[in-house]
């Protein structure tokens, strides 16, 4: 494979996927799409965008695979209706670009629990996102759903925080789906169901994503 498309690079998990992609020899270039600038490496090419106005004339967007791991939390967004803008239509609109530039390969960090019949408006944005990209028929796609996702963050989450504790404490009698994922295992996913490119849609479950115990 020679290019890559990231786009949530300066996130938990899109960090990870970024590290971990920068040190493959067999990929010749990462685009990683941030709206603000990443640390400069020799094989990431970034792009810093508005995602309102996509440039969708770029000649980059022409990649073989595509990861995504935007998503804002109600709080940064203020309102349902931001927050839909980011986790539904700016990943739509990035993974609509990638489709057309080429990408046989697509993988997402969606949620435990995405449905887009959900009465829980985060989960129904989820499905709504997990859905829209389906249509556009992606000979590959991956949904990766993590329950609560462990690292450190550049900005503090207290209410995610203390969920976090509540869930390491009781993580012995936790059902697997339910335990924190740490990030580079979610991004250990997406990385290589975007370079293996498996026919058809994957979807990989929190439990599926936490250690052997
Ligand atoms: N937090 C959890 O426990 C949890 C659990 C299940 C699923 N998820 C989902 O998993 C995915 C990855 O999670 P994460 O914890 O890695 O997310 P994160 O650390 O919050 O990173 C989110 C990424 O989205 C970008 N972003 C947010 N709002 C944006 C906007 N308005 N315009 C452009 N870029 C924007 C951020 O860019 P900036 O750095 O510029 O803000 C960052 O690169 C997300 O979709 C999240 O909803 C999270």
């Amino acid at each position: 494979m020679c290019r890559l498309l990231l786009c949530g690079a300066t996130g938990l998990v899109g960090r990870e996927v970024l590290r971990m992609a920068l040190q493959l020899d067999s990929l010749h270039e990462v685009v990683a799409l941030t709206r603000r600038p990443l640390p400069a490496h020799p094989r990431l090419l970034n792009p810093v965008v508005d995602f309102e106005r996509l440039p969708a004339e770029a000649e980059w967007w022409r990649a073989e695979a595509a990861i995504c791991t935007l998503g804002t939390t109600l709080r940064d967004a203020g309102s349902q209706a931001a927050f839909r803008r980011v986790d539904v239509d700016y990943v739509l609109a990035f993974a609509r670009l990638a489709r057309a530039g080429g990408a046989r390969a697509f993988a997402l960090a969606s949620s435990l629990g995405a449905d887009a019949a959900s009465r829980n408006f985060y989960l129904r944005c989820k499905g709504e996102a997990e859905q829209a990209v389906q249509a556009l028929g992606f000979p590959s796609l991956t949904l990766v759903r993590p329950s609560l996702i462990g690292g450190e963050r550049e900005r503090r989450r207290p209410l995610e925080q203390a969920g976090m504790r509540v869930l390491q404490a009781l993580a012995p009698c936790l059902p697997r789906r339910y335990r924190v994922v740490p990030a580079a295992r979610i991004a250990h996913a997406l990385l290589r169901a975007a370079l293996t490119a498996t026919t058809g849609c994957t979807v990989i479950a929190s439990e599926q994503l936490q250690l052997p115990t």
